[in-house]
Parts: C-alpha cells; structure tokens; sequence
C-alpha cells in the first residue's frame, strides 16, 4: 500500500455478450478479476457538479464501472496523479490499496457500479489526505 502505484491501476477490459435486445457484461471473481468480490455498490442519482471519493484504502481494492453514463476518476498515489475517464460498461478501472480517488464530472443519470474486494470497514479509509501523503511518504 505504501509503493502502491497509480500506473498499477489498469483499466480491464470486460466480456460483452450482444445480441439485437441488447448486451450482458459478466464479472466472476478470480476468472476476471484479481480479486474475490465481497461487496457491490453502485452510486446513482449525483447531482451535477458534485464530487464523491476523497480518501483512499488501506486493503480495499475495487473495480470501478460506469454502468451508465460517464465520470472522471482523478488516481493519486501521492507522487504521481492521473485522471481516467469512464464511459463504457464493458471496462473497468482496476483501483488497488494506498491510491487516493476522486469521482467527478459524472454525466446525469451516470452509474457507478463499484466490485469490492472487502466488506465495508470504516477503518479500512484514510479519509484525511495529510495523513495519506504522510503514509507514502
Ligand atoms: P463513502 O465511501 O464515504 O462515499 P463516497 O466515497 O462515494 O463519497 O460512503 C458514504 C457513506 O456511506 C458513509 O457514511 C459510509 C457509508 N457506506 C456504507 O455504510 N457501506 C458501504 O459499503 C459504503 C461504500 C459506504
């Protein structure tokens, strides 16, 4: 967590199955993903301008998805920052432990569909950036 890189967080691209009704991604643990998912959560209904995230993870890692629409993820890994737009169902941004997120400049009616290798723990977040920058430092 403390080396962890924002160049190691990679978009993955997913399966698509189409047809003329429509399209189905599937995501499997440990066949797509690093990771086992132990938690899904999706964030709807942003109201325009705002911004979520603001914090990083000490051992969480997720896969990011905007189910619909699009947003901005701004990755920082306390040396180096990058930002990676997300407009497509069929691909996910990889985030691993120890990266400060932000999500921002979400498209109305945007969807962010996010797979989590953890269950919810307050005390897994370092929610203060001072502190984050002191620990990769
Ligand atoms: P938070 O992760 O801070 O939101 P974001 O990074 O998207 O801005 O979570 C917002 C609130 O929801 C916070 O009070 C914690 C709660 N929460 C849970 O109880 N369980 C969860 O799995 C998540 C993701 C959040």
């Amino acid at each position: 967590m403390k080396n962890s890189s924002v160049f190691d967080c990679v978009i993955l691209p997913l399966n698509k199955i189409h047809n003329r009704a429509g399209n189905i991604t599937i995501v499997e643990g440990d066949n797509n993903l690093p990771f086992d998912i132990k938690r899904v959560y999706y964030l709807y209904d942003i109201p325009g301008g705002e911004a979520r995230g603001g914090h990083a993870h000490r051992n969480l890692s997720q896969l990011i998805v905007a189910a619909s629409g699009s947003f901005d993820v701004l990755l920082d890994d306390g040396k180096n920052k990058k930002v990676v737009t997300l407009n497509r169902p069929d691909f996910g941004l990889m985030v691993i432990p120890g990266i400060w997120r932000e999500l921002m400049e979400f498209s109305s009616g945007a969807i962010c569909l996010v797979l989590a290798s953890e269950k919810y723990d307050e005390e897994d977040y370092i929610r203060e950036y001072s502190e984050f920058k002191t620990i990769k430092s």
